[in-house]
């Protein structure tokens, strides 16, 4: 029998989830899948044909024809986002998609929609999961949960530079003010605000490596696997 488990990883915008996600599905060979990914693509869509968010009958269209899949990178070991067939790993990062995904993410149909597929893709376990609803909502059940969090000056400076290493740079102060802003929407939006799951683990990684983080979260999933 397969001893794989789920691991939920929840906190605030730029916090360093993907990059311990993407380092834990690659040392024990799991499934990442980034959620934040895909409520960007659907507040793509609904920019693209102008989805008004009160709109429940526009929504509900908009998401019947909304097909999100995560296929990996030849050039590099990413997992790039597809949105109905079209490689949209660029556009869903923009300010403009930044700007407006906390709106998006907190319609109630927006959120069953997707948390029903996230859910099916964690169903044989094995799968790494970061958003900002995992541990409270998709696996309630996962057997590792973490909460990451960070100082804001730490988590403004990792995703300017982020920003300029995808040659798509961004003033500081405005980096800044969107994470503030998406943080606040976020935890405070009615529909699975962000929380953290009363047994999840709280990381801060202000002044941590990657790497110290890595070792520190791989030895935990050692206790939750090995009992
Ligand atoms: O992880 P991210 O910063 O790419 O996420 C973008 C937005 O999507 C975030 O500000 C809130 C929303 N989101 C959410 O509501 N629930 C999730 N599970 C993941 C993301």
């Amino acid at each position: 029998m397969s001893d794989n488990i789920n691991i939920a990883i929840d906190g605030f915008a730029a916090c360093g989830k993907s990059t311990l996600a993407k380092q834990l599905a690659q040392r024990l060979s799991y499934i990442y899948v980034d959620t934040g990914a895909m409520y960007r693509a659907v507040t793509l869509y609904f920019e693209r044909h102008n989805v008004v968010a009160d709109n429940a009958l526009a929504v509900g269209d908009a998401l019947a024809n909304i097909h999100i899949s995560f296929v990996k990178n030849t050039t590099n070991t990413h997992v790039d986002t597809y949105l109905n067939g079209e490689n949209v790993e660029q556009a869903i990062r923009s300010s403009a998609i930044a700007n407006k995904v906390s709106l998006v993410s907190a319609i109630k149909a927006v959120r069953t929609f997707l948390v029903e597929q996230q859910q099916v893709i964690g169903k044989d376990k094995g799968v790494v999961m970061d958003g900002r609803d995992i541990g409270t909502v998709v696996f309630p059940d996962a057997a590792l949960k973490l909460f990451l969090t960070a100082d804001i000056e730490v988590r403004t400076q990792r995703r300017y530079e982020e920003l300029q290493s995808k040659n798509m740079p961004q003033n500081y102060v405005e980096v800044q003010k969107n994470l503030q802003e998406r943080d606040h929407l976020d935890s405070t939006r009615e529909e699975s605000p962000l929380r953290k799951a009363l047994d999840a683990v709280v990381v801060d990684n202000s002044n941590l490596t990657p790497e110290e983080q890595l070792a520190m979260v791989l030895a935990l999933v050692g206790c939750r696997v090995n009992g």
